[in-house]
């Protein structure tokens, strides 16, 4: 019989495979493209390794400025930009502690880094959280990396 309980068990069964994983169902939407996706491909936001990056002197104001509004909006949830610990690691420091080539790799890239690289996973243990992917840019998070040497003094 199709009553109150079997939609209520059909309702959380539909909960808890949407929240698993976020990443098998993008996976899966990769997989079946949509015609209009496959007819005009959407930019790759990560995926791409980044290599180098080259830094700018003086700091560029305008990014820092959109890198502080893109931080707000996706970012301070989790870090801080002192030194103290929320979900991730306060900011303070982070460009000296890291390459620019890392920082953006951890923006963009972040399952990668986790994967790979051993500092990237230190924090991971510390943090015992995932850093979910943000969908940023590379553009976006080349602004968040100018927000973030401002952050650290950089003029
Ligand atoms: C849901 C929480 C969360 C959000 C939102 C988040 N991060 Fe993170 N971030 C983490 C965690 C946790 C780590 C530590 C690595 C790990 O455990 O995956 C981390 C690590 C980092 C690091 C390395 C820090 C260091 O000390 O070396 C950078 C850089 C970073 N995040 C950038 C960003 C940027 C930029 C955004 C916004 C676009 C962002 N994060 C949004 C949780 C988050």
């Amino acid at each position: 019989m199709f009553n109150k309980t079997t939609l209520f068990l059909a309702l959380v069964l539909f909960a808890l495979t949407s929240c698993t994983s976020k990443q098998e169902a993008e996976q899966a939407a990769k997989n079946s493209p949509s015609p209009s996706e496959a007819a005009t491909p959407q930019p790759e936001v990560h995926g791409s390794e980044v290599k180098t990056v080259e830094l700018t002197n003086p700091l560029n104001k305008d990014w820092v400025a959109t890198g502080k509004t893109i931080y707000e909006s996706k970012c301070l949830a989790c870090h801080k930009l002192t030194d103290e610990k929320v979900v991730g690691p306060g900011w303070a420091g982070v460009t000296k502690k890291r390459k620019p080539e890392w920082v953006l790799n951890m923006i963009t890239n972040v399952e990668m880094m986790l994967e790979k690289d051993e500092e990237a996973q230190k924090l991971l243990e510390q943090c015992l959280v995932r850093m979910p992917n943000q969908n940023v840019t590379q553009e976006d998070a080349r602004k968040i990396l100018e927000f973030m040497r401002a952050n650290d003094g950089e003029k």
